[in-house]
């Protein structure tokens, strides 16, 4: 693996301040700060998205994913720019592995961003331990986990933490009790981070997606069928008429995990199509 910079087609027209531009110049020479994400779930989905959105902004990527096939594709897109780690970071083992292997490449990091994540149907009243502990596994322990691990790199280049959260962490949905009580924990999780870490000029923030158009629901065990009647749903469920897209969500992770939010800490952002301000009625 590399760690030397190479900032490539960064573009002037992305709209968003490099952490070159930061206002804390106490760390780093402007020639040092070309910015260097940390994404998890970077083989899919949201995570993917974040990818694009930040290599489409110059910066160096460490994509983590269990997919191979995936992650070579990413490397293979801009071989130059992305650095791949396979790993599972549904166990402490995996996560302690995956530490192994990027802290001693690499001096510093400006953003972590926490994407990878499963759902899956279940109730208060039928729950199994062992399930709910495999959710709080992969959606909790694992961005904790790679938060702590990762603080020095984090702390050299005065960098910040985006964890991707859910609606779900905010509002209480019927048969996914697993899953909401993971959300929330993540949103306490950032919120509790971001006041420990403010000291040491880390920033801490999430995003609250509403349902966007991933893979996620159909790993989580729903059919082809039940997926597209739950799309057309979402249109009414959601104010602005539709689901989400990926790159919607990647759009304000890029926002908070750059400077361009450098005064924003312990924010849960939704990013939900206004569903969260719905209720039953
Ligand atoms: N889609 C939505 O409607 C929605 C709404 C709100 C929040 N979210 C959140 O957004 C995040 C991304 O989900 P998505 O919608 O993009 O779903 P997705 O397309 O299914 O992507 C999930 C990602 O998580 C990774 N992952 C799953 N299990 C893993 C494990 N054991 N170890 C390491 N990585 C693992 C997957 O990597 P591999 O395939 O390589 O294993 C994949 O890259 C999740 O945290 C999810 O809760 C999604």
């Amino acid at each position: 693996m590399s760690n030397v910079d190479n900032s490539g087609n960064s573009s002037a027209a992305d709209g968003a301040a490099r952490p070159s531009e930061t206002r804390d110049t106490t760390v780093g020479s402007p020639s040092r700060r070309t910015g260097r994400v940390l994404v998890t779930g970077a083989t899919s989905g949201i995570g993917k998205a974040v990818v694009g959105r930040f290599l489409a902004g110059g910066w160096r990527v460490l994509a983590t994913g269990r997919n191979a096939t995936a992650l070579d594709a990413l490397r293979s897109a801009c071989p130059d720019r992305v650095d791949t780690y396979e790993a599972d970071l549904s166990t402490t083992e995996g996560v302690g592995a995956l530490l192994r292997r990027v802290v001693p490449a690499h001096d510093r990091l400006d953003t972590l961003v926490n994407a990878a994540g499963v759902i899956a149907n279940d109730t208060v009243a039928g729950f199994t331990p062992e399930a709910f502990h495999r959710m709080i596994a992969l959606n909790v322990t694992a961005p904790a986990l790679l938060t702590q691990g990762l603080l020095p790199l984090l702390e050299a280049a005065t960098g910040c933490v985006v964890n991707v959260s859910s609606v779900t962490g905010t509002r209480a949905f019927p048969g996914l009790f697993s899953y909401c009580v993971s959300k929330a924990a993540l949103d306490q999780a950032t919120r509790c981070a971001a006041l420990e870490l403010a000291p040491r000029k880390i920033r801490v923030n999430a995003v609250n997606p509403g349902v966007v158009v991933t893979e996620l629901h159909r790993r989580g065990g729903m059919s082809d069928d039940a997926y597209a009647a739950f799309l057309e749903k979402a249109k009414t469920t959601h104010p602005l008429g539709r689901p989400g897209d990926a790159d919607e969500v990647a759009e304000a992770v890029w926002f908070l995990g750059t400077p361009a939010a450098s005064w924003i800490t312990g924010v849960t952002l939704a990013v939900d199509g206004g569903r969260a301000e719905t209720c039953l009625r």
